[in-house]
């Protein structure tokens, strides 16, 4: 079933560095609804990103934004005081980077903070099962986790309906997020398939031609268009 709202969450990881401040404002003004902060340990992937820090700042910015954190770490739990400390809003953590999910799941719920799971391309939706009703959001890796600009695996596409699909069948509601290489056509598919968070980058809010203010809010706006073409078209479709 189709998405009922659209959450924007650019990946900050395809700032720049040297202009970063006036990005990030950059996206505020466009509308941004999260900020998706990758925190990389350079054992779980082979890369590093951004300290846990910058959370704590972007949250004393921009009190209203949902920080959205990418724990690709092997240890996730270990990092959880500090997240809470810097004020994270939603953490989500590989579910083969730890042999405790479930635990790590409550532990991020009971520090006050939403709780998800991160699913790679090679591995099968259906892991989330025994721990479903611990999760306010899965995150769909669309590539292979590590580095920003990739292209998206076009083949994810059915997993976002497997992910909808099991929504349906435990009668829960976590939000889907979709990460990696998010461009126009596939958002469009995603948001048919009931997908609600996309982790934007370089095809959609950064390095586009009209800036980054005026990409984010036509990013919001089209995908926006597109679920009120479609719950249209399903109350026609009803009467
Ligand atoms: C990849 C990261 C993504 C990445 C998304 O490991 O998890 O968040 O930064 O940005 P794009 O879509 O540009 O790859
Ligand atoms: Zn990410």
């Amino acid at each position: 079933m189709n998405a009922t709202r659209i959450i924007n969450a650019p990946s900050l990881a395809n700032c720049s560095f040297m202009d970063m401040g006036q990005q990030v404002e950059e996206l505020v003004q466009g509308g941004a609804h999260w900020f998706h902060v990758d925190i990389m340990d350079g054992h779980y992937v082979p890369n590093l990103c951004f300290p846990v820090r910058i959370v704590g700042e972007l949250k004393q910015k921009y009190p209203a934004i949902d920080i959205d954190v990418h724990l690709m770490v092997t240890d996730p739990m270990s990092y959880l005081p500090l997240l809470k400390q810097n004020k994270a809003d939603w953490v989500s953590f590989h579910v083969d980077s730890t042999n405790f999910t479930r635990r790590t799941l409550v532990s991020i719920r009971e520090l006050g903070m939403k709780a998800g799971v991160v699913i790679n391309p090679s591995q099968s939706i259906s892991v989330i099962e025994p721990f479903i009703r611990f999760l306010d959001y899965v995150v769909l890796m669309t590539v292979e986790p590590g580095y920003a600009g990739q292209k998206f695996m076009v083949d994810s596409l059915p997993r976002v309906t497997e992910l909808d699909r099991l929504r349906k069948k435990h009668d829960v509601n976590f939000l889907i997020s979709i990460d990696g290489g998010v461009d126009y056509p596939n958002a469009i598919e995603c948001a048919r398939r009931g997908a609600e968070v996309y982790v934007t980058g370089i095809y959609t809010v950064f390095q586009q031609e009209d800036g980054i203010t005026a990409a984010c809010r036509r990013f919001e706006k089209t995908l926006s268009d597109v679920l009120k073409t479609q719950i249209g078209d399903s109350t026609i479709a009803q009467s």
